[in-house]
C-alpha cells in the first residue's frame, strides 16, 4: 500500500469550520480520495486508535481532545502517498509547521492540530483499515 495514506480531519479543525478548506488543500496536492467518512470516536475507540503512544505523557489528552468532538477520516492515494502529505500538512507542532502547510494555517496547538498524517505505510494500512471496510474503498 506504498501509494495510499490515512488522515484525519481532527476535532478542532471540524469545529472551527475548516473542514471545506482542508478537504481542497488536500484534492488540490494531487491526493484522490479513496475513502471517507464524517463519524465521532469515542474514548474507548480514540484511546485504541492511539494505543502506540500508550505509554506517552500526553496520551490522557490525545484520547480525550479526539474525542471531543466530530471527526473526518479518509484514506488518500497519491504515488509517495506518506511522506508526501506529511510535507502538505507540515509539522505536528504547528509553530514549527511550514507557512502554506496545512498545519501552518489551521492549528492552533500541538494536540489541537488540525489534522493526523500515517507515519508509514505500515501504520497507514493499519490506520485505515480501522475506520474503513474493504467495501467502503473505491
Ligand atoms: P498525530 O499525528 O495525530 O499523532 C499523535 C498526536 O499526539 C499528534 O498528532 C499530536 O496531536 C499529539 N501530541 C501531543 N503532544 C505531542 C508530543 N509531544 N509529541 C508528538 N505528538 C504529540
Amino acid at each position: 500500500a506504498t501509494n495510499r495514506t490515512f488522515t484525519m480531519i481532527k476535532p478542532d479543525g471540524v469545529a472551527n469550520g475548516h473542514m471545506g478548506a482542508i478537504i481542497d488543500d488536500i484534492t488540490k496536492g494531487g491526493f484522490k480520495i479513496v475513502a471517507l467518512k464524517y463519524t465521532k470516536l469515542s474514548a474507548e475507540t480514540a484511546g485504541a486508535f492511539y494505543a502506540v503512544h500508550k505509554e506517552r505523557p500526553f496520551y490522557a489528552d490525545l484520547v480525550s481532545f479526539m474525542s471531543s468532538g466530530p471527526i473526518i477520516a479518509a484514506i488518500l492515494e497519491k504515488d509517495n502517498a506518506v511522506e508526501d502529505f506529511r510535507k502538505l500538512i507540515g509539522a505536528t507542532d504547528p509553530t514549527k509547521a511550514e507557512p502554506g502547510t496545512i498545519r501552518n494555517k489551521y492549528a492552533k496547538s500541538i494536540d489541537a492540530n488540525a489534522v493526523h498524517g500515517s507515519d508509514s505505510d505500515e501504520n497507514a494500512e493499519i490506520e485505515g483499515s480501522f475506520f474503513f471496510s474493504q467495501l467502503e474503498r473505491f
